[in-house]
């Protein structure tokens, strides 16, 4: 199983919304995706993806992971968890315990490609998901401000460190199209900063307000469907240049 980690330097630029993309795009290509809900005290990726309540445990103590419309495995802890309890406080060697533990017992079934959303930042838990995953590739999403950026650049740094392999970049939220005229506005200026340069830039994504009403309503794989298959085409490419990919 090949694992890629979608990772962000600050929390609300869009990490989830590019893993679910991300996720979809694999799935269309494969048929055989998973994803790893592994920001434990922020889980949204059974709601984008509109994955029913379904978690279970089986006789054995196997996770049995949610399923998208799209047959998307979904393992999450807010999937898990009794309504009432998903606004628990969780300290944080107990995070790393909980995606340590989601990871090893959920059933993957056949999945080809396991898209893992991160915990936020260079937190005690997304050294965890490095160190006892060890993602073959790394996409860090970021917005294309320099102090954005300069905070994504970080978690580059953290990933090497670990002796992981970054692929690149997604800049989101970048542009908007003004609905009358067409005219692209850049969001937060120039598109591209010194920070950034050390790194490919494997998407650009404009804020849309309809994708941020498909997401919110559990259809983030009908989102930017082009722009999130050349964006899975970079990331299979970035693992092969990696050379820890397999044919297949
Ligand atoms: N390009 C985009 N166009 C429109 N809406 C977007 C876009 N990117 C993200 N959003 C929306 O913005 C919100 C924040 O995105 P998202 O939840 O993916 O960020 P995040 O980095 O995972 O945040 P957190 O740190 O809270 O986990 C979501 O409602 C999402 O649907
Ligand atoms: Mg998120």
């Amino acid at each position: 199983m090949h694992i890629i980690a979608v990772m962000s330097g600050k929390g609300g630029v869009g990490k989830s919304f590019v893993a679910t993309g991300l996720a979809a795009a694999l799935q269309r290509r494969t048929g055989r995706t998973a994803v790893l809900d592994a920001d434990i005290t922020g889980a949204s990726v059974p709601h984008m993806l509109g994955v029913p309540k379904s978690g279970r445990v089986d006789a054995e103590g196997r996770l049995l992971p949610g399923m998208s419309p799209d047959g998307i495995r979904v393992s999450s802890m807010s999937l898990m968890l009794p309504a009432d309890e998903e606004t628990l406080i969780w300290r944080g060697p107990l995070i790393s315990k909980a995606i340590d533990e989601l990871f090893t017992l959920t059933d993957w079934g056949d999945a080809e490609y396991l898209v893992v959303d991160m915990p936020p930042g260079t937190s005690d838990a997304a050294l965890t998901v490095l160190d006892k995953l060890k993602p073959e590739g790394v996409v860090i999403v970021t917005t294309p401000q320099d102090m954005v950026t300069k905070i994504a650049h970080r978690s580059h740094h953290m990933v090497r460190e670990m002796g992981g392999n970054v692929i690149g970049l997604v800049m989101n939220m970048a542009f908007v199209r003004c609905p009358k005229c067409g005219e692209q506005i850049d969001t937060f200026g120039s598109v591209r900063s010194d920070a950034d340069a050390e790194l490919p830039v494997l998407a650009t994504l404009p804020l849309v307000m309809e994708w941020a009403a498909l997401a919110d309503s559990g259809q983030a794989a009908k989102i930017a469907t082009d722009e999130f298959d050349a964006l899975a085409e970079a990331v299979l490419a970035g693992l092969k240049v990696a050379g820890t990919a397999s044919a297949s």
